[in-house]
């Protein structure tokens, strides 16, 4: 085994970070930059052509793990004919140009359901991804991703690539936004697997992972024949957090944006 240390900051990176309402949008430091890279989904490029006045469709960027375990679900399912990515990284400028045009075509109720106010929307993380089923007219808000075909099939594949629909019908008092098909969220393996298992929106998942603290016990997940265990660690009041992995088998640490992290660990 050996020790690995978490500092503060890194409670607000992470795959499984939280933003929503109560929960903002992490501005990382400088020198964790490059945490950040984005990636241009060049798949994207010949229909970008073809439609160069698509509003919203000028850079659909993703940080890189969520941009290649999204390349691949599509290249398996044969994606790349039918579905659009229609919008990606938003940066806060971004956020709030889409929220103050909204306010103004579509009224305040509308709004704050499709709509996350400035600072809080996933998009600000480079995880989230709007999609569309391809056609002439794309709306950039609310876009077309029906439960049938081939959105069927990325909706169905997506958690084994790590990616949930984070609004689900039917919990729009939990994630505080209505029900939007076309939104995923990248959180990582096993952790999309386990949330539509357990049937639970990230505000549910993070909540619930705290009954599995780090030590004491852990939410064992099958994938394959590894065993994975999930715990939740809360950050320790004064300076860093420090937990001990295995010295052979991977691991994965994401902060959840509140106060604590999340330890994810194959077992043999
Ligand atoms: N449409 C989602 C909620 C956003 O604006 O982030
Ligand atoms: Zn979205």
């Amino acid at each position: 085994m050996r020790t690995i240390i978490l500092t503060p900051d890194q409670i607000h990176m992470g795959s499984l970070i939280l933003v929503n309402r109560s929960h903002s949008c992490p501005e990382l430091p400088r020198e964790t930059e490059p945490l950040r890279e984005m990636e241009l989904l060049r798949e994207m490029e010949p229909f970008r052509e073809a439609h160069p006045p698509m509003e919203g469709m000028s850079s659909i960027r993703l940080l890189r793990r969520a941009a290649v375990l999204f390349a691949g679900l599509m290249d398996e399912i044969g994606g790349w004919e039918q579905i659009v990515p229609v919008s990606g990284y938003r940066s806060l400028e971004e956020q709030t140009s889409i929220w103050e045009d909204s306010l103004v075509k579509n009224g305040r109720a509308f709004t704050e359901a499709y709509v996350a106010f400035p600072g809080h929307s996933e998009h600000q993380t480079g995880l989230a991804i709007d999609l569309a089923v391809k056609s002439d007219s794309i709306d950039f808000l609310c876009p077309d991703f029906p439960d049938s075909g081939i959105c069927r099939t990325f909706s169905k594949r997506a958690p084994e690539y790590g990616f949930i629909r984070r609004y689900p019908a039917g919990k729009e008092s939990v994630t505080g936004i209505g029900h939007e098909p076309w939104h995923f969220r990248y959180v990582g393996t096993p952790h999309g697997e386990i949330m539509e298992q357990e049937g639970l929106t990230l505000e549910e998942y993070l909540l619930f992972l705290r009954d599995f603290p780090y030590g004491k016990r852990s939410f064992s997940f099958a994938k394959g024949k590894r065993q994975i265990s999930v715990s939740w660690k809360k950050a320790d009041k004064n300076g860093t957090t420090q937990v001990s992995v295995s010295n052979r088998l991977p691991y994965a640490v994401s902060g959840d944006n509140m106060d604590g992290f999340i330890i994810t660990e194959w077992r043999d």
